[in-house]
């Protein structure tokens, strides 16, 4: 069970995967168009996982040049507590590695319990209590 980099024919396979993780929020942005775009910006980064012909377990990532970004660090239920979302993670934190990014972030939202214990277990990875995050939809006129 290796991970392999994830191509746009995946999408349907991931969105199910998705849609079907409770806490997991599927925005526009994760339509097969801008999931294809942004595997042709970032290639090589977004990792699944297959079992039995299907994604069992995915992550999603992107850099902006300075900083990876993690997102949708998915594993289906029934695959959970193997090992698959650290393979995933190691993974994709080598290859960013190798593009020069040594620093990554990830989001994660503060009603997600199960999400947060994951990340504080996580060795090496520390929560931040000296940032806000600030967002903002489309442009001013
Ligand atoms: C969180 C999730 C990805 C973990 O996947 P997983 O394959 O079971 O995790 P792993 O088996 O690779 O566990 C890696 C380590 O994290 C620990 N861990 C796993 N889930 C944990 C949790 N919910 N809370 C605390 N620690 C956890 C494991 O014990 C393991 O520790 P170790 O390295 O000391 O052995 C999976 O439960 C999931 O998909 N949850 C729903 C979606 C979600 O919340 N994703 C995160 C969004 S940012």
């Amino acid at each position: 069970m290796k991970p392999r980099s994830a191509v746009p024919s995946d999408h349907p396979a991931l969105l199910s995967l998705w849609q079907r993780t409770p806490g997991i929020r599927i925005r526009p942005e994760d339509a097969l168009q801008p999931f294809t775009d942004y595997l042709a910006r970032n290639p090589g980064l977004s990792l699944l996982v297959e079992a039995q012909g299907r994604p069992v377990a995915c992550l999603m990532a992107g850099h902006d040049g300075r900083r990876g970004y993690l997102q949708h660090l998915v594993v289906d239920e029934a695959y959970r507590g193997r090992g698959l979302a650290k393979a995933l993670l190691n993974e994709t934190l080598a290859r960013l590695a190798r593009l020069g990014i040594h620093k990554s972030h990830v989001f994660v939202l503060r009603d997600a319990p199960q999400a947060l214990a994951f990340w504080q277990a996580q060795e090496g990875w520390e929560r931040r209590d000296d940032i806000e995050v600030y967002s903002m939809q489309g442009h001013p006129p």
